[in-house]
């Protein structure tokens, strides 16, 4: 049987997300069957859109570049063996994720590790599996990666995370670069840091990173951080000595309904012809680019519920499993599965989690829904799963990767016990 013709799905960032009749299809899997088999809330992913993503940054910005997923974004195994295969490395924040990579079988050579309060034991766990590079954040971590170097008995590599001060704009929790920010080291305070790692025995510096934070809408902030880190550098002879790889960090916007992705041709273009003059080679850090078209989260109605002026249609996703309108007031497109229905009307889609900070949208155009219908979360696929939790004693959803007609579940939805398989036997208290 042939399928029907296939029109767009607005909002979702993909043609890989699409209907068919009127209901939504991830690639070659109509989603609703998916809901059907697994059950809600569901996290569907689209391995096309993976592919799509990084091609577009590795044509953007050419095969020298080394693009590392920052695993923070969604760090389920499947999806970084994925992202692997078409030759990422990884950008790690924790041991955590280190050991994400090594459960998963993949190489840490090409891994960069970044954090403000990395602990001893997961610079050892790094040093001892060799990554390309550790990012420093803090003058504190020198004496720490000293040791672990003297410990291993080889030196270890070192790009320093400045603080460039350039204002990239987004949420005020997402933004990275400011003075008021826990990240990098200002310009002012770095060069001390650069003649104390160069003074370090054991560290050697190979390169500067900045991230600026996420959701970046335009190419100029890279440019612009990449002038003030040159200037930088060409301060003081020691602080280009060894240098061979400058870190641009991710951030790379997408359009969560509101318009295309960030051209990331336009980032590369500002920032390439300076980094070649140096012989630099370029590392870049893209989760949500990488990641959030590719996800989108299903959810079933269990009802509706007028309030004074509001209604609220309750369904069983929740802050629990996508805390991002929560945290940061984000806006996902929410869609119904199946289109048809009409009489839209404003709607604020709660979840059962008991806070009022329990949204997934508010005041949202959606048709009469009923009990069990399906309603996908579009743009869903960065910090939506990684940031789940058992609040209010829920469990952590399922997860499923499409790609073509396949659909293959990679995470399973948690069982009620690993709630509290953890805690002390109520006899040993
Ligand atoms: C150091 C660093 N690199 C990369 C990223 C990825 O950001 P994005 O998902 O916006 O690309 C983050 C996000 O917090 C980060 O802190």
């Amino acid at each position: 049987m042939t399928a029907p013709p296939s029109a767009p799905c607005v909002g979702s960032g993909s043609p890989a997300f699409h209907r068919r009749a009127g209901e939504l299809w991830c690639e070659g899997v109509p989603v609703r069957e998916l809901a059907r088999r697994h059950g809600t809330p569901l996290y569907v992913y689209s391995a096309a859109v993976l592919r799509e993503r990084y091609l577009a940054l590795r044509s953007a910005f050419g095969a020298g570049a080394h693009i590392c997923y920052a695993v923070k974004a969604n760090p389920n195994l499947t999806l970084l063996a994925r992202l692997h295969a078409l030759g990422a490395g990884f950008d790690l924040v924790s041991g955590g994720e280190l050991m994400r990579l090594q459960a998963a079988g993949l190489p840490t050579r090409g891994a960069v590790f970044a954090g403000v309060g990395k602990e001893p034991w997961e610079i050892a766990a790094a040093v001892a599996a060799g990554i390309l590079f550790f990012n420093v954040e803090s003058p504190h971590e020198l004496p720490l990666l000293a040791e672990a170097a003297a410990a291993a008995g080889r030196s270890v590599r070192v790009a320093l995370r400045l603080n460039p001060g350039v204002d990239a704009g987004g949420h005020r929790y997402i933004r990275t670069a400011g003075g008021d920010t826990k990240f990098g080291i200002g310009l002012a305070a770095a060069g001390g840091v650069v003649e104390a790692i160069a003074g370090t025995p054991g560290l050697e510096l190979c390169g500067y990173h900045v991230h600026l934070g996420s959701q970046v809408q335009s190419a100029e902030p890279y440019r612009l951080a990449l002038d003030r880190v040159l200037e930088f550098v060409d301060g003081a002879a020691v602080r280009g000595d060894g240098v061979t790889h400058y870190d641009l960090g991710g951030g790379f916007a997408i359009g969560y309904g509101r318009g295309p992705a960030l051209d990331v041709a336009a980032v590369a273009a500002g920032v390439l012809p300076a980094l070649a003059a140096r012989g630099w080679r370029a590392v870049l850090e893209p989760g949500r680019y990488l990641v959030g078209d590719a996800g989108i989260l299903l959810t079933a109605v269990l009802g509706e519920k007028q309030q004074d002026h509001t209604t609220f249609l309750l369904v069983d996703a929740a802050m629990n499993d996508l805390l991002r309108p929560a945290l940061y007031q984000a806006e996902h497109p929410i869609v119904p599965v199946v289109e048809g229905a009409t009489g839209e009307r404003l709607v604020d889609v709660v979840g059962p989690v008991c806070e009022t900070g329990d949204f997934l949208g508010r005041q949202r155009p959606l048709p009469p829904c009923r009990r069990g219908d399906l309603l996908a979360v579009l743009a869903a696929g960065a910090y939506g799963a990684s940031m789940a939790s058992n609040y209010n004693s829920r469990r952590r959803p399922a997860e499923v990767l499409v790609d073509g007609d396949t659909a293959q579940l990679v995470r399973r939805r948690e069982a009620s016990r690993q709630l509290f398989a953890d805690e002390v036997d109520l006899d040993e208290v």
